[in-house]
This record gives C-alpha cells, sequence and structure tokens, in this order.
C-alpha cells in the first residue's frame, strides 16, 4: 500500500507576541531544525481511519475521537474542504521532534502536517493560504482568540511580519542571523498568559495600550533591521526591549528571567521570551561563534533543552 508522508516546522516569534492580538504587528520563523511528521498509509480494511500519536501514547479511530480532540477536527475539515464523503481508509501516524505546549507551534505544526498529507492522498493541491486557514480552525481550540500568526508562519514556512487579519506579508531576510532556543522546560499556558493579559488591559487600558504600542513599534523597526540585514547588536538591543515590555505585561517567570540573564551574560547580542510565556521557550541572538557558549550557559542555567537555528536569508 502506498505511504504518503509530510512534514512542518516549528516557529519562534522574535517580536511582538500578546501586542498581535491587539492587531501590532508581530515576526515570527520557521524553524525548520524541528519537525512535526505525518505518515498516512491506505488499508484494504473497511474499518475507518486509525490514529496513532506515539508521543501521547494515543491510538483510537477517528469515528471514536472527542469533539475537542485537535487531530480529529484538522481531519474533519480537511475531508470536507476536499468533499471527502466516503470514509478514509488509512492510519494516519504523527511524530513531532517540536516540544509540546512550549511556544514553538507543534499544535500548528501537527495539524499542517495532516492537511499536507491528506492533500497528497486524495491528489489535491492546497495553497499555504487555504492551509492557513484550516489550522486557524484548530489553534481556537487551544487558545480561545489566536492571532493567527503560528498557522501562517507554519504554513507559509517563511519569516513573516504578520498583523492580525491583514493579508500576509513576507519579510525578505537580508543576512543570516542566529537563534538559540532554550527551553524552561515547563509547560507555556498560552490561553491562562493571554487571559491574563487581556484581563489587565481592561483594567487599565491605557497602560496596556501603550505597551502593546511599544511592542509594535519595536517589531516595525526590527522588520527593518532584518531586510537591510542590520547590525545583530542592535537587533539584539529590540529583543531585550521586547523582552522588558513583556515582564511588564506580566507574562515573563524566574525560569525566563534566568536564562534570558544567562544568555546575555554568555554574550548574546539579545535575548527574550518566546510564545504565550510564563514558561516556554526564549530566544538569544547570536554571533555563530558565540552559539555553542549561550547553549552551554543555558543548560548550566537549567534549560531542559536548547536548538541553534539559523534564519536564512531570503
Ligand atoms: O502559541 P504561542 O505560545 O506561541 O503563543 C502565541 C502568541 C500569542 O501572541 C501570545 C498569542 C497569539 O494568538 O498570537
Amino acid at each position: 500500500m502506498k505511504d504518503y508522508r509530510a512534514t512542518a516546522p516549528g516557529k519562534v516569534i522574535l517580536f511582538g507576541e500578546h501586542a498581535v492580538v491587539y492587531h501590532q504587528p508581530a515576526i515570527a520563523v520557521p524553524v525548520t531544525t524541528v519537525q512535526a511528521k505525518v505518515d498516512l498509509q491506505a488499508t484494504g480494511e473497511n474499518s475507518g481511519l486509525r490514529i496513532i500519536a506515539p508521543d501521547l501514547g494515543r491510538d483510537y479511530r477517528l469515528a471514536e475521537a472527542e469533539a475537542d480532540d485537535a487531530l480529529a477536527l484538522i481531519i474533519r475539515l480537511t475531508l470536507a474542504r476536499f468533499q471527502q464523503v466516503e470514509s478514509l481508509q488509512a492510519t494516519l501516524i504523527v511524530t513531532s521532534t517540536i516540544p509540546l505546549g512550549r511556544g514553538l507551534g507543534s499544535g500548528a505544526a501537527i495539524s499542517t502536517a495532516v492537511v499536507r498529507a491528506l492533500a497528497q492522498f486524495y491528489g489535491q493541491q492546497i495553497t499555504p493560504a487555504a492551509i492557513s486557514d484550516l489550522v486557524y480552525e484548530v489553534e481556537k481550540l487551544y487558545h480561545g482568540t489566536p492571532s493567527g500568526i503560528d498557522n501562517t508562519v507554519i504554513a507559509y514556512e517563511q519569516p513573516v511580519y504578520f498583523i492580525r487579519q491583514q493579508p500576509i506579508e513576507r519579510l525578505p531576510v537580508g543576512r543570516a542571523f542566529i537563534l538559540v532556543v532554550g527551553d524552561t522546560g515547563q509547560v507555556s499556558p498560552t490561553h491562562k498568559a493571554v487571559g491574563h493579559v487581556r484581563r489587565q488591559w481592561q483594567a487599565d487600558p491605557q497602560r496596556f495600550e501603550s505597551l502593546f504600542a511599544e511592542a509594535g513599534r519595536i517589531a516595525a523597526t526590527a522588520r527593518t533591521i532584518i531586510e537591510q540585514g542590520g547590525p545583530g547588536a542592535t537587533l539584539g538591543a529590540l529583543m531585550n526591549d521586547n523582552q522588558a515590555v513583556l515582564a511588564a505585561m506580566g507574562v515573563s517567570s524566574p525560569e525566563l528571567d534566568r536564562l534570558i540573564e544567562a544568555a546575555r551574560q554568555a554574550g548574546a547580542w539579545g535575548a527574550k521570551l518566546s510564545g504565550a510565556g510564563w514558561g516556554g521557550n526564549m530566544i538569544a541572538l547570536v554571533e555563530p561563534e558565540t552559539a555553542p557558549a549561550v547553549s552551554d550557559a543555558l543548560l548550566k542555567a537549567g534549560a531542559t533543552g536548547c536548538i541553534i537555528t539559523e534564519v536564512a536569508p531570503s
């Protein structure tokens, strides 16, 4: 029987998380050193679709899935889009090297890989925009009010300058740069952190709107520097400024602060949390020669994992 395989990368948000929910610009890039993979094998049996997710210890049938099951939802949405009414006789195996729930886009990457595998299976062409729209529906399960940045950067697999509900803008990268991504090992509760920011904004709209606007200005400045391949030290300083804004929003944590400080001490140009915060991952912008020292410093400071990744010119 034929095998259909698809992958999708992880992502990091470089600038503008949280403020992006309030229509400020943000920048995100794909991280291809980690991947979600989907393997779809047609079976001759008449027993519907079996879903196996070994990392999650799950093995079940589509027909038995709960209403809020993310895998079942993306499969059903995709089948509806392809107007497939016949039940699918196959086994779908999902694996991923993207740490779960740590702001690296594991959910959006798995959904994207599922859509791509099903598109191959049915011999359908599907655009990144259409994939992104389908994946956005599933993101709502996790986030409540997602900005759409995760599904966009992962479905397009390109750096993006993202403004909620605006047409996607690809972000050309003038010169390669290196990021070290350090994992606190703690799950980042996106839904809770986003809710916390919302409540604080409601309590003190003036203060929070100025924090969102400041994050937006930082992202807009960073965009120009990235496009022009400008100095790493300038971009790093903007990351530090963005971290200060995120800390003022109350979404950093002692573990994130410790890793961010360790990266700066080890010679990073700048460092900040990435994603919703309260755990998850932080990122540091480094010179190629400094990357190993920063990675060592992060592991010594308690990071449970470190990824060194290059954002290539485009
Ligand atoms: O999924 P995460 O942890 O990368 O968080 C997404 C970023 C937020 O701006 C906090 C939320 C959103 O919907 O954009």
